[in-house]
């Protein structure tokens, strides 16, 4: 790849270049580092077969391009963390990680046998990369709750920030900039979402597509405020979306296209060129690279013809995707067949009699002896229906102050229905995958009443980890709700708490109020400033407080 680099006139290297890997990944290729983050290129994709990279990376799953001194992962997810691939790599290469409350990741990558030199690293925590000056850094999400963190490289004077899935602050995002004593170079942002909400939730086909174009336009907004408030000289969408080859998920990929959650990069840069005009946005295909001195990119050939859904010329997305996108996508999904196939065969249908039922109580209760903070706070029960041979209707109720497990289903009103295969089930109670790999893999559907996201059933089941817990709950006891801050509407005010009681969003810059809700950009949970109380989600209240005169506006 060196012949990539940009050289001065005195014939030295003098900035970095990035290379697009595909979704979130980057090779950095700097004078006296070569990098690679992120990297997901198995053929099998992640989360049970269910999502692969788009569009198809496998080109660059060769030697010279995965060649480097350092990689760096940025959280444990299976569409950044590729164990597959990371096996592979020479003895030599040293991984760099975040240091989160609980040890999964580092667990994961041991588990899989990889022996590299491991770095842990914790918020603001700087690696030397070199003797040249070359240094990287994790900057992770304020709270515990969600374990994603930005990786900051600052390389041959130059800064590029590897967002991927992390909701940085404002306040975070301008840090950087200091840390590196510069503005960024190149950031990359997220701006596809990668939720099972609404998609797997059994809505009215109507209320799918509402809830998820305002997700989609949400997404968008919130970047665009992100960048306005601390802009980088080249700002890059990426790290999604997915696409789906498993025909059994295939119409998920429909959801690129308006008012779908999955909008490709092409229409990120658009929406993107369009609020932030001055701004320069460069949407990479995989092998692309981008000088990031000069901000020049140089396409790779191999897309020569190609255009994602945002930039096709077929015409425009009202009717979905153009059809030589679902013709790509469908001899995708023919070379992967085989992949998906395996999928299937390692977690076979668990046969009657196979004791799925038992172990499905005997972890609900190792859940539920984890946290009681977590445990008050869900306060539901939820249900389970598991199809296939040995499946059944399982009830579990969490909270407050027990966890007790159903095998007859008999409770009359769970607040949380998830219907799954029991193959699926079992890989989760066997250790194969995790509940989030599981939820990600959109392998599920789910009701809920009241409908509102309840933060600490997922975090239970995704983090499974009593130090996790602890984390959080240590986070949320030291949050001092007497830190306010004056927001206003028209002639209305409000002192509210200034830290989200969610997961501490700087309310400050991370908010916008529309007829009396306040709706918090971390993570879209709407407040009614009448009362404080979340709309959408369990959630303690904001503390709120109205002005009785028109307040200073912020
Ligand atoms: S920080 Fe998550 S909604 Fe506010």
């Amino acid at each position: 790849m060196a012949q990539a680099l940009a050289v001065g006139d005195d014939g030295r290297v003098v900035a970095p270049v990035v290379t697009s890997l595909g979704h979130a990944g980057l090779r950095i290729d700097a004078p006296h580092l070569t990098m690679l983050c992120d990297p997901w290129m198995s053929p099998g994709g992640a989360f049970l077969g269910s999502w692969f990279p788009f569009p198809d990376n496998s080109h660059l799953r060769r030697a010279d391009v995965l060649s480097a001194d350092w990689v760096a992962i940025s959280h444990e997810h299976l569409d950044h963390l590729d164990l597959d691939l990371l096996r592979e790599l020479p003895e030599r290469v040293r991984l760099v990680v975040p240091r989160y409350p609980a040890p999964e990741m580092t667990r994961r990558i041991r588990a899989a046998g990889i022996r590299n030199v491991l770095i842990e690293l914790g918020s603001w925590e700087r690696l030397a990369l070199n003797d040249r000056g070359d240094w990287v850094t994790v900057i992770q999400e304020l709270s515990p709750m969600c374990h994603d963190s930005a990786i900051l490289v600052v390389a041959a004077g130059h800064a590029i920030l590897h967002t991927n899935d992390a909701r940085l602050s404002v306040a975070q995002l301008r840090r950087a900039a200091q840390e590196a004593g510069r503005p960024l170079d190149l950031m990359g942002v997220q701006m596809s979402g990668a939720s099972w909400h609404p998609i797997c939730y059994e809505y009215p086909p109507e209320v799918v597509a509402s809830i998820g174009a305002d997700k989609r336009i949400g997404k968008f907004k919130a970047v665009s405020r992100l960048l306005r408030a601390a802009p980088p000289r080249v700002v890059m969408p990426y790290a999604g979306p997915p696409c789906f080859l498993d025909p059994v998920l295939a119409h998920h990929n429909e959801r690129m296209a308006p008012p779908g959650i999955f909008p490709d990069t092409a229409q990120a840069a658009a929406f993107l060129r369009s609020r932030l005009p001055g701004m320069a946005v460069e949407a990479l295909m995989p092998g692309d690279r981008i000088d990031v001195g000069t901000g020049v990119v140089d396409r790779d050939p191999r897309w020569d013809g190609f255009s994602l859904a945002g930039s096709s010329p077929d015409g425009t997305l009202d009717t979905g995707l153009p059809d030589t996108l679902r013709d790509y996508l469908r001899q995708y999904a023919e070379r992967r067949a085989a992949e998906v196939a395996a999928v299937y065969a390692a977690n076979p249908d668990p046969p009657r009699g196979s004791g799925l039922a038992q172990r499905f109580a005997d972890h609900f209760t190792e859940l539920g002896a984890l946290s009681d903070y977590f445990l008050h706070r869900i306060g539901m029960t939820v249900r389970f229906v598991v199809a296939g041979d040995d499946g059944g209707t399982w009830d579990v109720e969490l909270g407050p102050s027990r966890c007790r497990v159903d095998l007859t289903g008999s409770t009359s009103h769970p607040g949380y229905q998830i219907t799954v295969e029991a193959r699926w089930l079992d890989a989760v109670l066997m250790g194969r995958v995790r509940w989030e790999d599981l939820f990600l893999s959109l392998r599920i559907s789910a009701w809920r009443d009241p409908d509102r996201y309840n933060d600490y059933l997922v975090g239970l089941l995704k983090h499974a980890d009593a130090g996790a817990l602890a984390a959080v709950e240590s986070f949320e006891a030291e949050r001092n709700p007497n830190d306010s801050v004056v927001l206003t509407e028209g002639g209305h005010g409000w002192q509210v708490s200034r830290y989200c009681p969610h997961a501490g969003e700087d309310l400050t810059h991370g908010a916008v109020i529309r007829d009396g809700v306040l709706r918090c950009l971390g993570h879209n949970f709407d407040f009614d400033l009448a009362t404080g109380e979340c709309l959408n989600a369990r959630c303690d209240p904001l503390v709120t407080r109205p002005l009785g005169s028109p307040a200073v506006a912020r």
